[in-house]
């Protein structure tokens, strides 16, 4: 039990969250869809991450989505914000502290496919942690030695493909490759990136998805993407961009979102 995970058991007794949920740029929106929602800053919950970055909330948002109880982190840490790849631990595993079984990750991406483009939703399949950093770098015993083959869960991501098609959400799939950011590619690493065997690439997830897995956590992803990447279309790429892009594509990932915590609530039931 983390101190943080005694501190929301205070805040909301008797809750327990089935699913977390990590909202990435400019998606932040559906913490506000959470229904009879316990709202807990970030700075309150000890080992929890300043959130830094414009677009991210900062808050713990506990309540009932598609009727599953979740706990949505609104906002997360990214290793570009201080160097420290470890920052989401204590979230992730007052998660799992709490009785979340799954986590569900969100971000916005730039595109490696010319027909992806902005607005769609990419369902993360594998990544390739480009980066060279590792969260869980600097843990003792054996349980660092975290197997990554079946990390994305191919239960959830089968759900994903189900509702996809049932709720009209053209999902793309794909390999998510991890740059620390915070400046963009470079035309000539997102050539590399294709060669190596992405299809998008982004600046946070891989370390939480460690993190989730050596918490014992099932994890899916989904990478709204808003641009092409860098060289791939005539543009420079900014935050500003992917935020309004991301906000654009909002609604249908929000439905998507929904729809998957209806359909785990389903099988909960
Ligand atoms: N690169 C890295 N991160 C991103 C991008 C990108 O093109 N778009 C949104 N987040």
């Amino acid at each position: 039990m983390t101190a943080a995970a005694e501190l929301i058991r205070a805040r909301a007794p008797g809750f327990q969250p089935a699913l977390g949920i990590v909202l990435g740029s400019g998606l932040g929106a559906l913490a506000d869809r959470v229904e009879g929602a316990v709202r807990i800053a970030y700075a309150d919950l000890p080992g929890f991450p300043p959130a830094g970055v414009s677009g991210h909330a900062g808050a713990l948002v506990l309540g009932r989505l598609g009727g599953l109880a979740v706990a949505v982190l609104a906002g997360r840490a990214h290793y570009y914000e201080h160097g420290n790849p470890n920052e989401m631990r204590e979230a992730i595993a007052t998660l799992a502290a709490l009785g979340c079984g799954s986590l569900l990750l969100t971000n916005a991406a730039g595109s490696l496919r010319t027909e992806v483009g902005p607005g769609r939703v990419m369902l993360i399949t594998d990544h390739i942690n480009w980066s060279g950093f590792n969260p869980l770098i600097g843990t003792a015993g054996d349980r660092r030695f975290v197997g990554m083959t079946g990390a994305y869960d191919r239960d959830l991501a089968g759900r994903l493909r189900r509702i996809g098609l049932a709720e009209a959400v053209d999902l793309a799939e794909g390999v998510y490759m991890w740059f620390s950011g915070p400046s963009f590619e470079t035309p000539a690493e997102i050539r590399m990136a294709r060669v190596l065997g992405a299809d998008a690439v982004g600046m946070s997830t891989v370390p939480e998805v460690i993190l989730a897995r050596y918490c014992g956590l099932k994890v899916a992803a989904l990478s709204m993407i808003t641009n092409l990447g860098a060289g791939m279309a005539d543009e420079e790429l900014s935050h500003q961009q992917t935020k309004t892009e991301a906000a654009k594509g909002a609604a249908r990932f929000e439905r998507l979102v929904t729809a998957l915590c209806a359909d785990l609530a389903e099988t909960e039931a």
